[in-house]
């Protein structure tokens, strides 16, 4: 692939899964229950749906035209289509983002693959609530182990991204989307239908609006946008390879939704699960973790055969489902070092992989070994997480609605957005509003909220 001849993505439906398999990953499954926990179920839930809907599905089409248009890595876009400005740093913010990102994310993608081992050799049976709170703890505290894992998963990321685009992300997406979904939707009628499982769905459906404070918006709006894969050029870049007739906001559409439905399907897993056997909703990141096994346990532990091939399968496809989030975080880097540095692809990927391994080691020492060494009072892995989910992301998602709706010519958004004149004049201009209003008067408000200005 040269700078001039990119490649494209093979089918439409091709383009809606890979975005969908880099939005769909250990955001929904992993990040979303544990801050819905963190931050008191439902009226979390309500709020992050919200954000979906005003901010991200918004945003989203402004990253597809700004890549679609320009196609050209995301720092380049900028430089493309405002020459001589500093917008370029907005996709440089996006870069460096994503490069922190996949270095703690792989982190948690390791520990998915050492369930795989733990599920095949049946070492969930007969295990209690606290046998499953110990067996983890072990596993992050271990020096060795994870790091390994957070390694093997780098390097499956980095072959695939050599091999190119189209193979790679679009051929894995195919096939395990759809069975992903599957296997959640029966795991989460298994769990709603735990003894005991009513207190979780009443945690899920029973807003309690006195809970939502700076905290909730902000915690909100940050799973909004890493969910979605938003905010740091991730789409902006996979868009830079979408054919002219893709349509944009249907693809944005289709992306939010899905997303939507697989994060809200785990919480109907995790919740259910949690409650039925006592464990803390705010266990924070071990929560999917801690509560799984007992979905396993009790829902099949009469059938061992049954238990652990629905727990080997269920952990080889939520790391299959990261791998098309981790792929699509590599290739926002490696698209970058590659085409502005006049490099191979395969040394930017080799920069790439090492750059992010070494960060993933300290994040995943950062939990057992290292957990005494803090950065404002959390651990590497969570300072990682905080800062480019909830500071980030939603300041790349604020410059990128403000880029398109005030900067860009406005012939060249209606040419993008509108799928050769066909969308409805009134959809779009609604659609304008929300980008250059609300969303980033919404993510400003969050932002000075928090910061305690507003008091
Ligand atoms: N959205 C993915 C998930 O939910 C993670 C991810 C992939 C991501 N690419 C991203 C997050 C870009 C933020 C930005 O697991």
């Amino acid at each position: 692939m040269t700078k001039n001849s990119r490649a494209n993505f093979g089918s439409k439906l091709g383009v809606i899964l890979a975005s969908a398999g880099s939005a769909v990953g250990l955001g929904n499954i992993w990040r979303f229950p544990y801050e819905t926990g963190n931050h008191g179920g439902a009226a979390f839930i309500l709020v992050y749906i919200g954000c979906v809907l005003f901010f991200g599905i918004p945003i989203m089409v402004a990253e597809f035209s700004i890549g679609r248009h320009s196609r050209s890595n995301t720092a380049r876009a900028y430089q493309k289509l405002a020459p001589g400005t500093h917008w370029r740093w907005v996709g440089r913010m996006g870069v460096l983002a994503g490069f922190l990102i996949l270095g703690y994310y792989s982190v948690v993608a390791g520990w998915t693959l050492d369930y795989i081992v733990q599920a095949a050799s049946n070492s969930f049976a007969g295990q209690t609530a606290n046998g499953f709170i110990a067996a983890f703890n072990n596993l992050t505290a271990n020096p060795w182990r994870p790091a390994l894992w957070m390694l093997a998963f780098m390097l499956m990321t980095h072959f695939i991204v050599v091999k190119g685009v189209e193979k790679g992300i679009e051929q894995s997406s195919k096939i395990m989307m759809p069975m992903l979904f599957i296997l959640l939707i029966i795991l989460a009628i298994c769990a709603v239908s735990l003894p005991g499982a009513g207190n979780g769905i009443k945690f899920l459906l029973q807003p309690d609006f006195s809970k939502v404070d700076g905290n909730v918006l902000l915690g909100a709006m940050g799973q909004a946008f890493f969910s979605l894969s938003l905010g740091m050029g991730c789409l902006c870049t996979y868009a830079s390879y979408f054919r002219k007739d893709v349509n944009l906001p249907k693809t944005a559409l289709n992306v939010g939704i899905i997303d939507t439905m697989v994060a809200i399907l785990s919480g109907f897993i995790i919740f259910p699960a949690a409650f039925s056997v006592g464990l803390q909703p705010d266990a924070g990141p071990s929560l999917l973790f801690i509560t799984l096994p007992n979905v396993f346990q009790q829902a099949f532990g009469g059938v061992p055969w049954l238990a652990v091939i629905l727990s080997i399968m269920f952990y080889v496809l939520l790391a299959l489902a990261a791998l098309t989030s981790t792929i699509s975080l590599h290739e926002v880097v490696t698209a970058y070092l590659h085409e502005e540095f006049d490099m191979t692809r395969r040394k930017a990927a080799i920069l790439v992989t090492t750059g992010c391994s070494i960060i993933g080691v300290l994040c995943s020492l950062s939990l057992g070994v290292g957990k005494e060494l803090t950065i404002f009072g959390m651990t590497l892995f969570d300072f990682f997480d905080f800062l480019t989910a909830k500071i980030m992301l939603p300041l790349g998602g604020f410059f990128i609605a403000i880029f398109t709706g005030w900067f860009l010519d406005k012939h060249i958004v209606w040419e993008e957005v509108s799928n050769n004149g066909t969308l409805k004049k009134s959809i779009y201009r609604s659609w304008l509003f929300l980008l250059k209003y609300v969303a980033p008067i919404g993510i400003a408000f969050i932002f000075v909220n928090e910061l305690g200005l507003l008091k």
